[in-house]
């Protein structure tokens, strides 16, 4: 299939702010506004803490605890908690996991959001192996856009990052479905290791040049089952922009709409973008934008830390859910107190999937 869109990317820095944390207009409540001034519009909801690969910064190989059925939030109860925080002045919605695609039937949780009032946005995070089957009925059903976990471009590496057998042919299957049915923007989450895939940062590069594909490289962050990688094989973002910089010229641009701390970057004509997320040597937080719900139903103002609130048995009571909500924004904190090498500031959390990264 051809993977050619119309027309180069921007080329400056918008107004907007390159993040497109400006763009979301006068309409929503000031009840979504934390102790900071931050405008908290956008929520990460993590559908299931399973997964269906062991990323090797992500997940034990053997596992975790998984949570209990009756504990995980039914489709329903996800778009009341949706419900009362669009009334508040949400907008904007992304699914993670764990995997979201191997919990049972989402294109059903997506219709249920897609009608909610007040939800402009729908996002999907996946590592893509599951996508080549359900891309188009996610489309049809209201999500818009993807983005996809691959830290290879090498058959037997991106299986031993990923401890499973056969996933590069597998992501690559489900990246060209997202194109075929019309995700825009398509985004590449590389998550950088030394010694793993740092040679592989200009092969990734050049992705986004003949393709409107943004190739987005993160800086490792430390929790608990990831302390010896995290501190051993941390590369910059800094770094790996000086390879992509070796390889030709780079220029700031405004780069795809979304809700990230990314920064980009693109080649000269190039249809897509390089992006950086910086979590360990810039700071991003003063810019945050978002809350997490977890699949049991807690609502996190921060990825990390031990700051969150549980929601769901107080749904299942039918207490109201709005002085909750507003608690948990006016504790939000400043920033997070991660340290390289250390699971001190991740607060006692074992995995990025347990929050949904
Ligand atoms: N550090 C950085 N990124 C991570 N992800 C998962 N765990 C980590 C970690 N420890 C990323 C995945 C995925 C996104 C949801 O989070 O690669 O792209
Ligand atoms: Fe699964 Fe994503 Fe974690 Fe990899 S990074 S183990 S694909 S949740």
């Amino acid at each position: 299939m051809s993977w050619r869109r119309a027309g180069p990317v921007a080329t400056t820095v918008g107004g907007s702010g390159a993040d497109g944390q400006a763009t979301a207009g006068g309409a929503s409540s000031p009840a979504m506004v934390d102790g900071f001034g931050r405008r908290i519009e956008y929520l990460r909801i993590s559908v299931t803490d399973k997964c269906n690969l062991r990323c090797v910064y992500c997940m034990p190989e053997e596992g975790l605890p998984w949570l209990r059925r009756d504990d995980i939030l039914t489709y329903e109860e996800i778009a009341e908690i949706v419900g009362v925080m669009a009334r508040m002045g949400l907008r904007r919605l992304r699914l993670t996991g764990g995997e979201p695609l191997v919990r049972k039937d989402l294109t059903r949780l997506v219709a249920l959001l897609s009608a909610v009032p007040g939800i402009e946005d729908i996002a999907l995070s996946t590592n893509a192996v599951l996508l080549a089957r359900q891309a188009h009925a996610l489309r049809d059903a209201g999500v818009s856009r993807v983005n996809i976990s691959l830290d290879s471009l090498r058959p037997e590496r991106a299986d031993a990052i990923a401890r499973r057998p056969g996933t590069l042919a597998k992501v690559l299957e489900g990246l060209d479905a997202a194109y075929a049915v019309g995700f825009e923007p398509i985004k590449i989450n590389v998550v950088l290791m030394r010694g793993q895939n740092d040679d592989e940062v200009p092969a990734f590069a050049e992705l986004s040049r003949d393709r409107p594909l943004h190739v987005r490289f993160i800086e490792v962050m430390p929790t608990e089952s990831n302390l010896e990688l995290s501190a051993s094989n941390f590369l910059s973002c800094e770094e790996a922009l000086e390879a992509v910089r070796a390889v030709d010229e780079l220029a700031p641009v405004a780069g795809p709409p979304g809700n990230g701390p990314a920064t980009y970057y693109a080649f000269p004509g190039a249809l897509g973008t390089i992006g950086v997320i910086t979590p360990m040597s810039h700071n991003f937080c003063s810019r945050c934008n978002r809350m997490r719900l977890t699949a049991d139903g807690h609502l996190r103002p921060c990825l990390f830390g031990e700051m969150q609130t549980p929601l769901r048995d107080a749904l299942r009571r039918g207490d109201d859910l709005v002085p909750l909500v507003a608690e948990t924004l006016r504790i939000k904190p400043e920033k997070h107190l991660l340290v390289q090498g250390s699971a001190i500031g991740s607060g006692g959390l074992v995995a990025l999937s347990q929050t949904g990264g």
